[in-house]
């Protein structure tokens, strides 16, 4: 049997044009530069103008993944967002006939901040179980379709962008490997991050539409203690399956949340924080998009090299969460933006 193990072969990441600094945030917003740097890590992040859709950034980001792994084919396209371009038909499909790629299989996974990592278990469950020899998996986000301008609490948070990586069948001891996906959910904390409106609870509610129904809304505080709480846990249990102590991380790939939530989470783990990457200074909170626009800026930029132990983990909306390791291949990440 031609082996099967899911092992990263490409990546890329793309950032749309517009610069938003927290200067610019504070004009509209009773806010700071000093107040956003100090709890969130942000300096800047990128916003895609009218006219740009999710769709529109996971077609750049994927062409880049493609380009990364030298070939231009897959069998299947992954799509982890939580802004898809329609409440249906699912966004895949349209970015993977606009790759060239019709005829494949392609879906969305919708696991908010989570949905990287649970993009990456489900790609790799597609090669694993043999229906695929190439899947892109593609994180990619509008945040700026779904977040209130008037919510200082969230806008000054998220943001847009897009990271891609291509995943082929090899062999579970190379370069690249998939290691185990540790991922796990509790819906009875669904109404921490919530998009109210537009689906059908609201229909049966039996309440009218609120004006503000459709944005997002989040208890900052809540989801902060359960983000540390879930990452670390879920990170202990994908080191245990890789055979890996907290010491043979050599670089930690968190969800760019917050950087208080990933020092905290190093913290918690024991890991030395010079291991911890970051990029949330320039990019913002970018929810599924967030894990691989992180992993092709670090791989650009060699604070990520062949050969680091690398530990994935992501937590968001659900609540869900999700960690995952591999041994860092000799890609070249292609990025734009
Ligand atoms: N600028 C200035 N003040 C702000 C503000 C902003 N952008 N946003 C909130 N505040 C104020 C609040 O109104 C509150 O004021 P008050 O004390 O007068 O009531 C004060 O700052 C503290 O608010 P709080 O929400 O408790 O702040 P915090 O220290 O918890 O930081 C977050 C807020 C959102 C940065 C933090 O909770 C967080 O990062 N949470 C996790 C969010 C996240 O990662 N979500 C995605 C998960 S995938």
């Amino acid at each position: 049997m031609s082996p099967r193990h899911p092992v990263l072969a490409g990546v890329g990441a793309y950032l749309p044009p517009r610069v938003v600094t927290n200067d610019d945030l504070a004009v509209g917003l009773d806010t700071s530069d000093a107040w956003i740097r100090g709890r969130t890590g942000i300096a800047e992040r990128r916003f895609a103008g009218a006219g740009t859709s999710t769709a529109d950034l996971a077609v750049e980001a994927g062409t880049l993944a493609l380009k990364s792994s030298s070939e231009s084919e897959a069998d299947a396209v992954v799509l982890a967002t939580a802004t898809p371009d329609h409440p249906l038909p699912g966004t895949a499909p349209e970015v993977a006939a606009r790759l060239g790629l019709a005829g494949a299989a392609a879906y969305d996974v919708s696991a908010v901040c989570a949905g990287f990592l649970y993009g990456l278990a489900s790609a790799a469950g597609l090669i694993a179980a043999g229906y695929a020899r190439r899947v892109l998996l593609i994180g990619a986000e509008t945040f700026t379709s779904i977040i209130d301008p008037a919510d200082r609490g969230t806008a000054v948070i998220f943001a847009d962008g897009a990271g891609a990586v291509v995943l082929r069948a090899g062999d579970a001891g190379e370069p690249g490997a998939i290691g185990h996906t540790d991922l796990g959910s509790d819906g009875t904390h669904k109404d921490l991050i919530v998009v109210p409106g537009g689906g059908s609870r609201q229909r049966t509610s039996g309440e009218p539409a609120g004006p503000r129904d459709h944005y997002f809304q989040m208890a900052g505080r809540d989801v902060y203690r359960h983000a540390v709480e879930r990452m670390s846990g879920s990170a202990r249990t994908a080191l245990e399956h890789a055979g890996w102590a907290v010491a043979d991380v050599d670089r930690f790939v968190p969800h760019q949340a917050n950087a208080k939530i990933s020092a905290a989470v190093a913290d918690r783990l024991g890991l030395h924080p010079g291991r911890v990457l970051s990029n949330i200074a320039r990019t913002g909170n970018t929810s599924a998009a967030s894990v691989p626009l992180l992993l092709a800026h670090a791989a650009a930029d060699r604070r990520l090299r062949p050969g680091h132990r690398v530990l994935l983990a992501a937590f968001g909306g659900g609540l869900a969460w999700g960690a995952s390791t591999l041994v860092w291949p000799d890609v070249t990440a292609l990025t734009e933006g």
